[in-house]
């Protein structure tokens, strides 16, 4: 992290994770164990509990984020939730482009795209997830899909929309495996991430860019990870639900 040139942000993915009950207990224990962070606290709720986390986490420190949101602003798509929608409840944060959308409901590069500029101009904050798989690293690709990924994710965002963009860098083998990457993994593919924002905009844009890591991220290997100069922070999937284990990583980052 380098808290000087850009916001450290711990974000919580809880998935399609906890009822209502479920999410105002989790929320209740949460809030007064990071209220002192001096990082950004955001947690990431099913639709179903967006109103619930709003609820309780008013005049708290922790923000609010959806997990996806549709492209189009209104109209026949049964089943979706458009960027406008989540905007007026409040919601500040969406996460956009995660690989599990990719990989189990065809999301495309060009979709993320899309989203993530109704995003953008709905006023949300966007989580924007890249990552490769196994066999592209094993392939020795990496660097080429994450640039690809990031390009295409940003076309038609402007330098003044990028501030309310974050990236979060989560390599897909690491994800729900408990196979983190190693810190310099972690550390290379931010930092490349960066350079390729620097390519697109300018050095200060990509300075200020908050760029996470995300896969098996835990209480446990969270200080290192965070120790490195290009992760600003964490996209927590499993950590997340439960209080005292998203509160460590929470106060890693404080640390760092
Ligand atoms: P994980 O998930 O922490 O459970 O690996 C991270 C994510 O998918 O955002």
């Amino acid at each position: 992290m380098n808290k000087t040139l850009r916001e450290a942000i711990i974000a919580g993915n809880w998935k399609m994770n906890k009822t209502r009950p479920e999410a105002k207990s989790l929320i209740e224990e949460l809030k007064p164990m990071v209220a002192n962070a001096n990082c950004g606290v955001v947690i990431c709720v099913p639709f179903t509990n967006l109103e619930t986390a709003l609820q309780l986490t008013q005049g708290s420190n922790i923000k609010v984020g959806a997990e996806n949101c549709h492209f189009e602003k209104s109209g026949a798509f049964t089943g979706e939730i458009s960027a406008d929608m989540l905007a007026e409840m409040g919601v500040e944060y969406v996460v956009i482009g995660h690989s599990e959308r990719r990989q189990y409901f065809g999301e495309t590069d060009e979709t993320v795209n899309k989203r993530t500029r109704a995003a953008i101009e709905a006023g949300l904050k966007v989580i924007l997830c890249v990552g490769e798989m196994l066999e592209d690293r094993e392939n020795n690709i990496t660097e080429e899909l994450i640039s690809m990924q990031t390009k295409i994710a940003l076309k038609g965002v402007t330098r003044d929309e990028l501030k309310n963009v974050i990236i979060a860098y989560e390599p897909v083998w690491a994800i729900g495996t408990g196979k983190t990457a190693t810190a310099d993994q972690a550390a290379e593919v931010c930092g490349f991430i960066r350079e390729t924002i620097a390519k697109i905009y300018d050095q200060e844009a990509a300075n200020g860019m908050t760029i996470q890591y995300g896969g098996s991220m835990n209480a446990k290997n969270a200080a290192e990870l965070l120790s490195k100069e290009d992760v600003d922070g964490g996209l927590i999937g499993g950590a997340s639900l439960k209080a005292p284990d998203f509160t460590a990583i929470v106060n890693a980052a404080n640390e760092g």
